[in-house]
């Protein structure tokens, strides 16, 4: 009963919201328009198409290219490509860039600074590099998966100027370095193309995909928490482990939704005076979101990890996942 009222109630909430919705574009990572929309866009060399993975429009127009190569297979759920669940890739990083999390954290230099270079992305970020595997793998994954219709050897980027070594770029290098995460991106294009798989099922190879590149990352970029206030560097560790919980409900990174979502994020670093929930700049949902964040990362270390598993486990019956689901979905709405 609880779960039927609860279903009207947001079926209610979402109605009410698209009657008054505001274009799609109002959801669009910032500087979206500015960003290359086609490889042609890109500097060529050597018969390579270069892109500069520390450059915001750079990194930004990968998505945008990856984003229209892939509407044809979201054409029929939704118009002008919404329901692409690969939108949630660079929704999150337009709130990273706005919220000044790919600037340098050091601050040695003016990479990203909005007073500075403010398209510059730092190799020193931990956001910044925790994105590059979520950006230049599913990217050259789908390049590798001929998604984006050219030959596999025919893109290449461009290295940051330090830690070359943790990053790799092009199809063959990053096959050799991240085995495992290019093989769980190619899955996913290569079901993506075929006609015959249920949006659930692409959100699973989706999900898969970017655990696996998630796996690399925590294990190389330990060392940039440094460089934050406590308060940063807590969150971060929280959010990378909130992710993984929103992987087992498959959560639908589709475009509206992903920037709602992110509406209760923090909207700028935190700093080292920052006294989680009272921070006045802050709406009461990024609060409660921040809140929430820590009594997570609480019970999961109180519990051994115990309760990951237990969620894991729970979010494989469907109704269970559905409601999750759904839950989120009105809280969503209620703050929006
Ligand atoms: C891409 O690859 C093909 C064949 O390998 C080559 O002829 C072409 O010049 C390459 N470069 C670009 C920018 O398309
Ligand atoms: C993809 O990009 C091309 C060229 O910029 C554009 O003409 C086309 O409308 C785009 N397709 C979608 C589905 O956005
Ligand atoms: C890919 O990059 C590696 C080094 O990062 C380089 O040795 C190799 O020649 C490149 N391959 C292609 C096809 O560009």
């Amino acid at each position: 009963m609880a779960s039927i009222s609860l279903h009207c109630v947001v079926i209610g909430c979402i109605l009410l919201h698209l009657a008054g919705a505001s274009p799609l574009s109002d959801a669009y990572p910032p500087l979206w328009k500015d960003c290359p929309g086609q490889l042609s866009d890109y500097k060529v060399e050597n018969g390579k198409y270069i892109i500069n993975f520390w450059h915001y429009l750079e990194r930004q127009g990968a998505y945008k290219i990856l984003l229209n190569e892939t509407a044809k297979y979201f054409e029929k759920l939704a118009p002008e490509n919404e329901q692409n669940i690969l939108w949630g890739l660079p929704v999150d990083h337009g709130w990273q860039y706005h919220t000044g999390r790919l600037a340098d954290p050091t601050q040695r230099t003016d990479c990203g600074l909005k007073s500075g270079d403010h398209l510059c992305i730092s190799v020193d970020s931990w956001w910044a590099d925790v994105n590059f595997y979520l950006s230049a793998m599913p990217f050259l994954a789908a390049v590798d998966s001929g998604i984006i219709g050219i030959p596999s050897d025919n893109v290449t980027f461009l290295p940051p100027y330090k830690d070359q070594m943790s990053f790799c770029y092009n199809v063959s290098s990053c096959h050799s370095s991240f085995p495992e995460a290019m093989k769980k991106w190619n899955e996913f294009y290569q079901h993506l193309k075929s006609d015959s798989n249920s949006f659930d099922d692409l959100l699973k190879y989706l999900w898969a995909a970017h655990a696996s590149s998630l796996e690399v990352v925590h294990k190389n970029f330990h060392n940039r928490l440094k460089y934050y206030s406590k308060q940063e560097a807590h969150f971060e560790r929280n959010w990378a482990l909130f992710v993984d919980y929103l992987a087992p409900p498959l959560f639908p990174s589709t475009l509206i939704r992903t920037h709602n979502f992110l509406k209760g994020l923090p909207t700028r670093v935190l700093l080292s005076g920052d006294r989680v929930p009272f921070i006045s700049d802050f709406t009461a949902f990024q609060k409660s979101v921040l809140l929430a964040l820590n009594l997570l990362h609480k019970v999961h270390v109180y519990t051994g990890t115990l309760s990951f598993i237990v969620w894991e486990n729970l979010m494989k019956f469907k109704v269970a996942r559905k409601l999750f689901l759904e839950i989120l979905e009105f809280i969503l709405h209620v703050f929006d």
